[in-house]
């Protein structure tokens, strides 16, 4: 049932090109022309073009994918995204009218704190557009409309393919949003659908490299306490990272946004303390390795993930740097996040931990 592989983790991680392509498969015109979400999305184009704000809502992993959402829907079809943590949301009292869409992320359907903000957001006379993985789950049954994640199932309690399918899910939605409203001309949209279909075979070539990452994460596993760090959709990956590399491996770590480091945090880097940087997004470089710098001079290790063709740059700046294949910016996080799961994958071995069943956790949260 692993399929060869020594955990379901693994083996998830492995079938990220194939779920790429199964939640693509249909929704994008034959002619890569446009998108279409229209047997998904119920509304009409009158309705699209009403909706003044999105709130994004979910737990985790989705929670996170939410937050390269924002970014997806805000750059493409110019609408307004809060992103919100659904244990949060509820208790906020958030400013819900009837032209605002909320949109629920969950793999499983059955987060109990997530069900409860759909239901608290249909009670104020919201939208609900759920992302989730489980066909009928009661997300899925709840919601207005349905873009479901065709990932197959998920049994590491450690997210990677669902959220990476997410992902995948939002970039569809905002293209969608976009022509409806009209806010993104043909031939952007050809660009960008274009770069999605070449995602799964870069994945692919991420994965031939999968050893690469177990010797960094051996090295990490010696450590308690690291950080991440990154700017913009590289700070939404960060967090991600975070979160899978505390689930499974137990290391302490906490993603920051590369140009708040100086604000309190560095005063906690000290010498050979990892640090792990994102430098995807073109128009941040610059700024992110001035930050490096500044944890480089305090001595922690540098360990640098970087688009091919800024590698070298870089390398200049960090102690290690591992390259991913070139992408759109707005593309690049179904890419960075691979080497972050590997990462914790490794890391996680090498402590000799349960990596598919960490301890204190389930796979679905179904108490509040
Ligand atoms: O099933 P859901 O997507 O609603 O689950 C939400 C979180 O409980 C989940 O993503 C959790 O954070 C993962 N175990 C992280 O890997």
């Amino acid at each position: 049932e692993k399929a060869g592989f020594d955990h379901f983790m693994l083996k998830e991680i492995h079938e990220q090109p194939k779920a790429y392509r199964d939640t693509m498969m249909g929704r994008i015109a034959e002619d890569g022309k446009s998108v279409t979400l229209s047997k998904e999305i119920g509304m009409t184009t009158e309705q699209i073009r009403g909706i003044s704000r999105v709130h994004i809502v979910a737990c985790g992993t989705a929670f996170h994918a939410g937050l390269v959402g924002k970014t997806v829907i805000e750059s493409l079809a110019r609408i307004p995204v809060e992103t919100d943590v659904a244990s949060e949301y509820r208790y906020r009292s958030p400013i819900i009218t009837p032209d605002t869409l909320v949109i629920v992320v969950s793999q499983s359907g059955e987060t109990a704190d997530t069900l409860a903000a759909l239901r608290e957001a249909k009670r104020n006379g919201a939208r609900v557009l759920a992302i989730t993985n489980v066909v009928g789950s009661s997300v899925a049954r709840d919601a207005d409309d349905v873009i479901t994640t065709w990932a197959g199932p998920e049994i590491a309690v450690a997210s990677t393919k669902a959220y990476s399918s997410q992902l995948i899910a939002f970039y569809l939605l905002g293209l969608y949003l976009a022509q409806e409203r009209g806010t993104i001309d043909q031939a952007q949209v050809v660009d960008i659908v274009e770069a999605m279909h070449r995602l799964p075979e870069q994945v692919e070539s991420i994965l031939e490299q999968a050893e690469l990452f177990k010797g960094v994460a051996e090295a990490v596993s010696k450590h308690d306490n690291l950080f991440f760090i990154g700017r913009g959709l590289d700070f939404a990956v960060a967090q991600e990272g975070s979160l899978k590399l505390k689930e499974i491996s137990y290391i302490h770590s906490e993603a920051y946004a590369a140009g708040e480091l100086k604000h309190g945090t560095l005063a906690l880097i000290e010498d050979g303390i990892p640090v792990i940087a994102l430098v995807t997004q073109e128009d941040l470089y610059e700024k992110t390795l001035s930050n490096i710098k500044e944890v480089k001079a305090r001595g922690a290790h540098v360990i640098g993930i970087a688009n091919s063709g800024y590698e070298d740059e870089v390398a200049k700046s960090v102690d290690e740097t591992f390259s991913i294949p070139r992408t759109l910016p707005l593309l690049t996080p179904a890419l960075s996040v691979v080497p972050l799961q590997l990462l914790s994958y490794h890391a996680s071995l090498a402590r000799g931990n349960d990596v598919d069943k960490p301890r204190n956790l389930a796979k679905s949260v179904t108490v509040e």
